[in-house]
């Protein structure tokens, strides 16, 4: 595991930034396997910047997300979908036609599960997956647990969750309930990873994460299992290690 450090956020975004670059300078064709989340964004926001000045071309570029919610149709600002077109995918030349999400809109889960497997498969794997961190250690919507579910799967939110993003929805019964997200094995087998993690707030689960026992109750840590991943933190996140 390569830890590296930032000053800041701005630094931690600029140096993630410089890894999924040069992954599609390298590999025009990749697939990118993407996050949402508040971490990425200064990644996001790095990367466009780069296409503007003729820097980057993601026109071959393909994206796998982490994850949806389920029941919350594309149009919905809250939904990772929405989230994704308006942080990343409108602000560059992907073509919309290869940038992928769980179907939330899908009310089958084993449906919608087995073909996001199946689209990822087609794809022949991920190349560069992006991570952020959950204050629980949560990687996607892979919640602490007695064990590591291997494939794309539906996952209850769990109370707390719910509660959290109540302030972005009309009323509770709005908040979507379910999420369909990649497993661990999918995660797992994406040939690198580039974790981003920021802020005092994170810093007693990175340190859990990457320096603790591997265990499913802190789900990022399987990660330290990975031949290939690069934690890229700022100060903050790192104080404790
Ligand atoms: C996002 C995702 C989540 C976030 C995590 C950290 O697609 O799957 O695991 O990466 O909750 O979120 P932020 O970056 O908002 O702290």
């Amino acid at each position: 595991m390569n830890i590296v450090r930032a000053k800041d956020y701005k630094d931690m975004s600029r140096k993630a930034a410089n890894i999924i670059s040069a992954e599609v300078i390298i590999k025009p064709h990749c697939v990118l396997g993407l996050a949402t989340g508040s971490t990425p964004i200064g990644t996001y926001e790095q990367l466009a910047e780069w296409y503007r000045k003729g820097d980057l071309d993601f026109s071959k570029v393909t994206s796998v997300n982490l994850d949806e919610y389920k029941g919350l149709p594309r149009e919905n600002d809250q939904s990772y979908y929405y989230f994704m077109n308006t942080n990343f995918f409108s602000k560059i030349n992907i073509d919309t036609k290869n940038t992928y999400l769980p179907d939330g809109m899908e009310p089958d889960s084993a449906k919608a599960c087995g073909e996001y497997e199946r689209i990822i498969e087609s794809l022949g794997g991920v190349d560069l997956q992006l991570l952020g961190l959950g204050h629980n250690g949560h990687i996607g919507f892979n919640e602490p647990a007695e064990e590591f579910v291997p494939q794309t799967h539906c996952v209850d939110l769990t109370p707390s969750t719910i509660e959290a993003n109540k302030r972005f929805f009309a009323s509770y019964d709005d908040v979507p309930k379910q999420a369909y997200t990649m497993g661990i094995r999918t995660i797992m087998q994406a040939k690198k990873v580039l974790v981003v993690v920021s802020g005092e707030d994170k810093a007693e689960i990175l340190k859990k994460a990457f320096f603790g026992p591997i265990t499913p109750k802190v789900q990022a840590s399987v990660l330290q299992l990975h031949p290939d991943v690069t934690v890229v933190a700022d100060e903050a996140a790192l104080s404790l290690v």
